[in-house]
């Protein structure tokens, strides 16, 4: 697994998937606001279909847009059904602490077979529950944690040995990237899988002395050219 990339965004998506370094995509409704997704419901459902199409058969992530149990029962049910690689996030509880989701999170995995990623986490013991309630992955938003001041590395560990411990088969998602150097560390606190906004990602591959090293081949290579003349 390893990385999926954070974004709704269909060149960054096929230029990275061509690469053949993610293996994935998230979703969130704030992320299609901010890429321009349009059109209403529609819109939304034409172009899940096109990232799920490209990607075929990684996985996507999809969030309901209500806090209200039918309606994220339904709209769990009918973003799931666009495509088989599309899973549905449903955040871990509601804006005031409603306690409807885990209900439904159980729900949706154990008895209308939809995967579901649990997002919006800040603590190993969210993870740890959603984990229990049956999620396929578990969202802990990595960046957020630490904005707080608290070390979204300790609560990675945490919940990987929970998770280990407890024989759950949830797969931990370390999201809210804020700089280039997140990827690693996550991945080596305990994160299954780290979703990259797609500028870190091309920050994890560009680095200056490599820039500096390949103009210095180039040049040698020139002159080695009009040697051979
Ligand atoms: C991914 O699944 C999350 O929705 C995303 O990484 C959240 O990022 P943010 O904390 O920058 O909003």
């Amino acid at each position: 697994m390893a990385i999926f990339i954070d974004s709704s965004k269909l060149e960054e998506i096929e230029k990275y998937h061509k690469m053949g370094i993610i293996r994935g995509v998230t979703t969130n409704p704030t992320i299609m606001v901010q890429d321009g997704v349009s059109g209403g419901i529609k819109g939304i459902k034409g172009h899940c279909i096109k990232i799920a199409k490209m990607i075929e058969p990684l996985p996507v992530s999809v969030e309901v847009f209500s806090n209200e149990r039918e309606t994220m029962i339904e709209q769990a049910q009918e973003f799931s059904s666009w495509a088989q690689n599309i899973n549905v996030k449903i955040t871990i509880h509601g804006p005031n602490g409603e306690l409807d989701n885990l209900e439904v999170i159980n729900e949706l995995e154990t008895r209308h077979d939809v995967r579901v990623n649990v997002t919006a986490m800040m603590s190993a013991q969210q993870c740890f529950l959603a984990a229990s309630a049956g999620a396929t992955y578990v969202s802990l938003f990595c960046g957020r944690v630490n904005n707080m001041g608290y070390d979204s590395q300790e609560e990675l560990t945490k919940t990987r040995e929970l998770l280990e411990k407890f024989n759950l088969k949830s797969k931990i998602i370390a999201a809210s990237t804020r700089e280039v150097k997140n990827v690693v560390e996550w991945l080596l606190a305990g994160a299954h899988i780290v979703t990259v906004v797609p500028k870190f990602i091309e920050g994890m591959i560009i680095h200056p002395y490599s820039k500096e090293t390949v103009q210095m081949f180039l040049d040698d290579g020139k002159k080695l050219t009009e040697l051979l003349k």
